[in-house]
């Protein structure tokens, strides 16, 4: 009867001690909604992208990367493996899985820190991408001034979503995080430049504007996502595997123009768009700096 009853016993005891210690309110989780990336953050293998497409850094980066490895102990020039992914992108027009071992083997480690790291930065497409990447920021203050409307106007003027490439290969169309442009918010990153204070028309006449370029100067979209298979010429006059280079006070040539990058309004920089609000009067000189009576 007595092994019966401890038992019994032991739970009721445990249950008035719980019921006598003050409970912790309620605790809700808020999981937040998963969002698929743009990307995976695994390799698959494709004909585009595998590890027996051979890759090698030509003479330009060669020298290059010996300026930069300069910069570092000998013992730590796995440092560069940013900057050398980053010319290995610019070379080959994506970062491949050949891009990230050769990268591995000139600094001698082991190819999955470079995986690591090429996986982590958003900046390295790990994919083809069209003659011109198209990143939109919509992150706060871009989400404010107006990011929807540009997202909406770039996806119906390229007949694309986000993450995608259209079917000439001219333009890839990715969604970003800040890019640091925040005080001419809403703006995108063309390739190496940014475009800012855009409304929903200003960006679809510099995505007609870069086509337009392109078409006229032959640079053509990317034909295969293949090295030397870009097109004819690159916005600079030369062939290249690599998305078309602006930059400078803006491209004119053969009938076509884009805008110079930075704000595409009447703002020349990150100055208020109002105009001045305050030190309107003319800066004092000298003179009036100088006390009357004669003390410093
Ligand atoms: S929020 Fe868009 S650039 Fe910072």
């Amino acid at each position: 009867m007595s092994s019966k009853f401890a038992p019994w016993a032991l739970r009721s005891a445990s249950r008035a001690i719980r019921r006598s210690v003050p409970q912790q309110p309620r605790r809700t989780f808020q999981v937040s909604s998963t969002m698929r990336s743009e990307s995976l953050g695994v390799h698959r293998d494709t004909p585009d992208n595998n590890p027996s497409i051979p890759f090698k850094f030509n003479e330009t980066n060669e020298r290059l990367i010996e300026e930069v490895l300069s910069r570092y102990p000998s013992q730590y020039k796995k440092a560069a493996v940013m900057p050398l992914l980053d010319l290995g992108q610019r070379q080959h027009g994506f970062t491949s899985i050949s891009v990230m071992n050769e990268v591995a083997r000139v600094l001698e480690m082991p190819p999955m820190r470079v995986y690591e790291v090429a996986t982590f930065y958003t900046m390295y497409n790990r994919n083809p991408v069209g003659r011109f990447h198209v990143q939109c920021c919509t992150t706060t203050p871009c989400m404010l001034r107006g990011s929807d409307g540009i997202m909406k106007a770039i996806e119906e003027h390229l007949k694309i979503h986000h993450g995608e490439t259209t079917p000439d290969k001219m333009f890839t169309f990715t969604e970003v995080e800040c890019l640091g442009a925040c005080v001419n918010a809403p703006m995108v990153q063309i390739n190496d430049d940014y475009f800012e204070d855009l409304t929903p028309e200003t960006i679809k006449s510099l995505l007609t504007s870069m086509k337009d370029a392109a078409e006229k100067t032959g640079a053509g979209g990317m034909a295969s996502g293949l090295p030397g298979d870009y097109g004819k010429a690159d916005v600079d006059g030369q062939a290249s595997g690599r998305p078309m280079k602006l930059g400078g006070p803006g491209y004119a040539a053969q009938g076509a123009s884009i805008p110079a990058p930075g704000p595409l309004s009447k703002r020349t920089s990150c100055e208020t768009a109002s105009g001045l609000t305050n030190l309107t009067s003319e800066p004092i000189t000298g003179e009036q700096m100088l006390r009357k009576d004669g003390e410093l």
